[in-house]
């Protein structure tokens, strides 16, 4: 007797459905809505592509090259996933922020989750590298009222592009990273290092898939920031410097219009003084706008 949940046997033309029939006991009804779809878009881009044996093992080989570069420390499918818009997209739909809020971007695999509290003003450049940075704003809600309390995570790469977790027993743990709370006026600032561009993990499967792309892998220069406070959406985001050589061609497609900062040089003595300094530094004012929680 035929199974009432079969279209017949598989032939090229009805593949997709086929093996999507097959499915229809499946015990999450969001799994099979996701595997459905999975199906129906790969059967597709194989007719249309009609790649030979030899390609199809290639693709294979490439994403078991991807799993074995992976551990705790290296995620090469995220870096896949971010080179290919993915991880830009997911991130589009799952923050689509009212009007006035602050966009949101990658989180990229470089964030630690224990940064240490550092007093608001603190200098996160622990290696003494790279041009000062002064970086302050306000936390605010979409009326332009301070928000008091909020946290804000920074995170950045030394002046060589490298985040100190990925020179350990190079850069002094915790190099560019902090965690600051804003007080009642909602304000924050810090002093870093002027960062650079610098290339995502490229030395392996999705760093030559790039090259074979005639793609780089860089991303333009940036500071990362999760920001968070009590009935507001928590905020992935970064701010970006719009002089960067690499800004329009962001190997993972973070870059937003509303995401540029001014990196402005500060060369005036009464300023230098003033911010007890012993030469021209940058100073970057970015405010970041939280939506409501839903
Ligand atoms: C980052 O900005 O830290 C990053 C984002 C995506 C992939 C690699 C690095
Ligand atoms: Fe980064």
């Amino acid at each position: 007797m035929s199974n009432p949940t079969e279209q017949g046997y598989f032939t090229e033309e009805n593949s997709a459905e086929v093996v999507v029939s097959r499915n229809a006991k499946a015990k999450d009804a969001r799994l099979a809505e996701v595997m459905s779809s999975i199906i129906k878009h790969l059967h597709a881009m194989v007719k249309e592509v009609e790649p030979t044996q030899e390609e199809w093992l290639e693709a294979i080989k490439f994403l078991t090259e991807t799993g074995h570069k992976s551990d705790d420390w290296r995620q090469e499918f995220i870096l896949l996933s971010d080179v290919l818009g993915v991880s830009m997209l997911v991130d589009a739909i799952n923050n689509r922020k009212p009007s006035g809020a602050s966009e949101s971007t990658v989180l990229g695999p470089f964030h630690v989750p224990d940064a240490p509290d550092r007093p608001m003003g603190s200098n996160i450049c622990l290696d003494g590298k790279g041009e000062k940075m002064l970086v302050k704003g306000r936390i605010l809600d979409v009326d332009g009222n301070p928000i008091a309390g909020a946290k804000i995570d920074v995170w950045q790469t030394n002046d060589d592009g490298f985040y100190d977790v990925q020179q350990k027993g190079i850069q002094p743990d915790f190099n560019l990273r902090g965690v600051f709370r804003t007080g009642d006026d909602g304000t924050y600032w810090f002093w870093g290092a002027k960062p650079r561009f610098y290339p995502i993990p490229d030395d392996g499967p999705v760093g030559r898939l790039l090259g074979q792309l005639g793609r780089h892998p860089f991303r333009p220069a940036h500071l990362h920031y999760i920001v968070e406070a009590d009935g507001y959406e928590r905020l992935v985001t970064h701010i970006f410097d719009p002089d960067d050589d690499y800004i329009h061609s962001d190997a993972v497609f973070g870059v937003k219009e509303s995401l540029m900062a001014k990196f402005e040089k500060i060369e005036d003595p009464g300023r230098i003084v003033a911010e007890g300094v012993d030469g021209p530094f940058y100073e970057v004012i970015h405010d970041f706008v939280l939506a409501p929680e839903k």
